[in-house]
């Protein structure tokens, strides 16, 4: 019976180093005077682009990914090059590219068209710009939050973080995809008969949508959720041809596309099947609009409201469930609700919140842009970000 001893001894080790650690060595006092966006974290504005929903779907996105050709096209060299790292083998890569094509042509109208005109576009293959769609959707991880003013107006913003283990340069100290991705950030503005249906802030070769608004309705943003029950089944399912699901960010795109209130999205976004668990953070125009809904791939597990009369004026949602801990070495949720606190609901503002989201470990080296909206008056901006050292990885 050593074995387990001693296993206990290093647990209790480790427990003890993740617990010490768990006092991030990166964390900072609440920033205060960030907005107007600038200095060191401000890496520079986002290009606005207008996609038009009148066209058919493979020439919607033209314009955009053939300007941004070389940038998509580096970027997926270097996933390619990881994955080849990972697997070690030349032929895996070749087989699941292969796949891909294949995936691609099983994906509901209008986003094959799309991404089959982003590959023209960009002179690429289906199947990479397929991959590309995929490996977005799998590695977000982010932080949103919703709050509301003492008048009933409501804001909500987040940071973008993406690029979690996909190759760290030492060099630069910095995530190599996370920096691919800066050049891509566009903001978009769907539109039908020449008027915006909804905004968005995304990165160029990605059709779905993690952070929109649908002006004067709704705006709406998601974060991953890496859970055990169901992980990513559901992608098998898809492949194996079982396809009720959505995939998480088509839902999103969708919804923010058709939805015409608060309580329409709502409703579409706990009750669809999904292929993997998500968060969508949700806000209507009106107050006490505001809620983040808590997915399984099958069910709506938790639905957690703005409650201005109890006293909860604003939600923070990272990657982890309300009801739990945040892993002890990623704790961005307590240090961006000290910083709400200290604020106070009657100073709440898109600058506020810009401070917040500019305060580490909420900006940290996976963030590639900060997105501020505000939904009466139709509001989006948006912005590159950095976080120089010191700064937390994730
Ligand atoms: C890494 O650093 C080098 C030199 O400091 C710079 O030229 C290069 O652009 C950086 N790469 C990225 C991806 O930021
Ligand atoms: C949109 O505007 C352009 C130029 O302003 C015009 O040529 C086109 O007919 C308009 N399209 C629609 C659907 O109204
Ligand atoms: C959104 O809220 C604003 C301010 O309360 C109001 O003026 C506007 O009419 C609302 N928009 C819609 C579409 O309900
Ligand atoms: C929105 O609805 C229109 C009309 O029904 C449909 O053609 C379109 O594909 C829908 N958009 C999305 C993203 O589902
Ligand atoms: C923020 O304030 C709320 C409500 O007073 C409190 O429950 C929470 O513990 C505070 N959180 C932090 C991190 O200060
Ligand atoms: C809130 O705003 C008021 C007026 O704009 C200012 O006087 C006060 O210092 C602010 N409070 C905090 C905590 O920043």
């Amino acid at each position: 019976m050593r074995t387990p001893g001693i296993a206990a001894a290093a647990a209790v080790v480790l427990v003890t180093a993740l617990t010490a650690l768990a006092r991030d060595p990166f964390a900072e006092e609440c920033r205060t005077k960030e907005y107007p966006p600038s200095g060191p974290t401000y890496k520079g504005k986002i290009p606005e682009y207008v996609i038009n929903l009148d066209l058919p779907p493979k020439e919607r996105w033209f314009k955009l990914a053939h300007e941004k050709r070389v940038e998509i096209k580096r970027l997926i060299q270097t996933m390619k090059g990881m994955l080849l790292a990972f697997s070690h083998s030349k032929k895996m890569v070749a087989a699941l590219e292969s796949k891909m094509n294949w995936l691609g042509s099983t994906l509901p109208y209008p986003f094959g068209g799309e991404i089959e005109g982003i590959a023209l576009a960009a002179d690429l293959p289906f199947g990479d710009i397929v991959m590309f769609n995929i490996f977005y959707e799998i590695f977000t991880v982010c932080t949103s939050i919703i709050t509301e003013d003492t008048n009933g107006k409501l804001y909500h913003v987040r940071n973008l973080d993406f690029g979690l283990f996909l190759g760290w340069d030492i060099k630069n100290s910095s995530w190599v995809v996370t920096q691919e991705l800066k050049p891509l950030m566009a903001s978009l503005d769907f539109q039908r008969n020449n008027k915006t249906v909804f905004k968005s802030a995304s990165i160029t070769g990605y059709i779905g949508v993690v952070s929109g608004i649908a002006p004067g309705l709704f705006t709406l943003t998601m974060n991953e959720r890496f859970s055990l029950d169901g992980g990513y089944i559901g992608l098998f399912e898809w492949i194996l041809g079982q396809r009720r699901g959505w995939w998480m960010s088509f839902l999103t795109r969708s919804v923010l596309e058709n939805s015409t209130s608060y309580e329409d999205a709502k409703n579409k976004l706990a009750y669809t099947d999904l292929l993997a668990p998500a968060y969508y953070i949700l806000a209507g125009n009106k107050s006490g609009e505001g809620c983040v809904i808590t997915r399984s791939r099958t069910a709506v597990l938790d639905i957690w409201n703005l409650d201005i009369k109890g006293g909860i004026w604003y939600l923070v949602e990272t990657n982890y469930d309300r009801w739990k801990d945040p892993f002890v070495l990623d704790n961005r949720r307590d240090p961006a609700m000290k910083c709400l606190n200290q604020t106070k609901q009657e100073n709440i503002s898109l600058p506020a919140l810009y401070n917040v989201l500019s305060t580490k470990p909420i900006l940290n080296k996976l963030t590639v842009a900060t997105t501020l909206m505000e939904v009466s008056e139709g509001h989006i901006e948006s912005y590159l970000r950095d976080c120089l050292n010191p700064c937390s990885p994730w």
